[in-house]
Parts: structure tokens; sequence; C-alpha cells
């Protein structure tokens, strides 16, 4: 856990970077952030009630373990994803990690190389993990709402995300992990349940199946709004301070 020093100095160090600005002075400790950061407010309002995923696979999945689960993953058929991908994308991480993130779905690289997030959205997302000392295959589990890419990259349609809601729900029981954030509008949907904007949703803290769930924008959509990385960036001291919630507290919001 970080002390508040720690956090204001690596908010000071890193928002620089991620929002792209140069940076010409070293900041004081003792002043505020750069001027494009706007930090988000503390979590205190109530975690939001979800609904329960689509249970399609669910029973099938539930007394699997990891490796029985990849396995199912790898041959799955029950949409017609199946049918044109090249390979099913399972995720990628420790299987102990404490942060998990949810994106939408394999593009083309990922179909190529079996690997979530390995292209230019890639790139930018190891960097935003980077900006909260974490690491893919280290402290973050990566994986998408759908494990096979949907044809020219479109959006995952409700009943291929219905058809492998079982296989992120057993993911998220195998992980146990500390807090999952939803990367863009259709792993928000999914995991809040809510169809608002992303902007209605981002700041606030959701849970998911007892686990905190926050969100923010999708790392693809960063890149064709630039201007957009410094809310992300917000999103991620968001993030990192429920996160950093004691146990007591998401218990108590729980019962
Ligand atoms: N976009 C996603 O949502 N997931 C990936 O794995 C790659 C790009």
């Amino acid at each position: 856990m970080w002390t508040d020093r720690e956090l204001h100095e690596l908010e000071l160090l890193t928002v620089t970077r991620l929002v792209g600005l140069k940076h010409t002075a070293p900041a004081p400790i003792a002043t505020p952030a750069a001027e494009n950061v706007v930090v988000a407010p503390p979590p205190a309002a109530p975690a939001v009630p979800v609904p329960s995923a689509p249970a399609m696979p669910s029973a099938d999945c539930a007394s699997l373990g990891w490796q029985a689960l990849r396995e199912v993953v790898r041959d799955c058929r029950r949409c017609r994803l199946g049918e044109s991908r090249k390979q099913a994308v399972f995720g990628v991480g420790a299987e102990s990690a404490p942060w998990l993130f949810v994106g939408e779905g394999p593009g083309a690289e990922e179909d190529a190389q079996g690997e979530p997030f390995v292209g230019p959205a890639g790139k930018l997302l190891d960097g935003m993990l980077a900006a909260i000392k974490l690491a893919r295959g280290k402290d973050a589990y990566i994986t998408n709402v759908v494990k096979c890419r949907p044809p020219g990259n479109r959006v995952p349609q409700a009943d291929e995300a219905a058809a492998c809601a079982g296989y992120l729900d057993r993911q998220i029981e195998l992980l146990k992990p500390r807090l999952i954030v939803a990367l863009g509008k259709t792993a928000a949907l999914r995991l809040t349940g809510e169809e608002g904007s992303l902007a209605s949703q981002r700041g606030r803290r959701f849970t998911y199946r007892g686990v905190p769930l926050v969100v923010t924008y999708h790392p693809a959509y960063l890149l064709r709004n630039l201007p957009d990385k410094a809310k992300a960036w917000e999103d991620l001291l968001f993030a990192r301070r429920v996160f950093s919630e004691p146990v007591a507290v998401v218990q108590a919001q729980l019962s």
C-alpha cells in the first residue's frame, strides 16, 4: 500500500509522461499537481448494485481450474466468433494478480499472437500500468469480455458477450482480484450492467460479484482522443485509491 507522500510523488512524476506533456522543471512535492491533473473525488459514494451477468455458460465452468478453463476456451464454438478467429485469446498475467483489467475483445494482432493487448492499444495500456507501478504478467491480469476476435474489430454483439460471460466470471472467481478496471464501454456495460455513457460511470465505485470495480476509457479510444488521456490518469488515481481501501471498508459495503 502507498503512503500519501508516495502517492503524491508518483502523481507528479508520472502525470506529464502519461498525458504526453513536456516536463520542464522538477515540481516541488508541496505544490499542486500539473494543470492537466484533475484529482478524482474520494470514493465516498456507496457501491452501486450490479445486476448479475448473463448466466449462459457459467454452470459449465463453475468447477474448472485455470488449465481446464483455458482448454475449454481454446476449443470454444459457442458463438459465431469461434468460426472466424485464428485462436481464442484467454488472458495474460499471474493467476494471483490483485488487479484485473478487462478490455473488449482481441484485435488482429491479438488474434495472431494469442495474447490480449499486444498492438498499439496494448502499448498504451502497458504505459498506463507502469504509471501506477503495475506490470502485465506481474500484478495485473489482462483479459477481454470476448475471447475471440470480432471480424473487422467490430464491437462484440450482446449474444457474443453472453456466450463468453461464464469464462470471464470463472476467471474472476479463480483470480479473486482486489480490483477490476473495465476498459471502455463494452467492458463497462458487461460489468456494471448500466447502459449509460462511460463519462457517467467514471469516478464511481461499482462492485462486480463482490469485487470493487471502476471504469475508464479504452486505450484504443485514447489513441484517437489524446486530450482524454488526462481523464484516464484521473481514473487511474481513483482506481488506486479504491484499491488501497482497507478490506474492512469493502466488507462493510458488501454486507
Ligand atoms: N482491444 C481490446 O479490447 N482487447 C485487446 O486485447 C486488444 C485490443
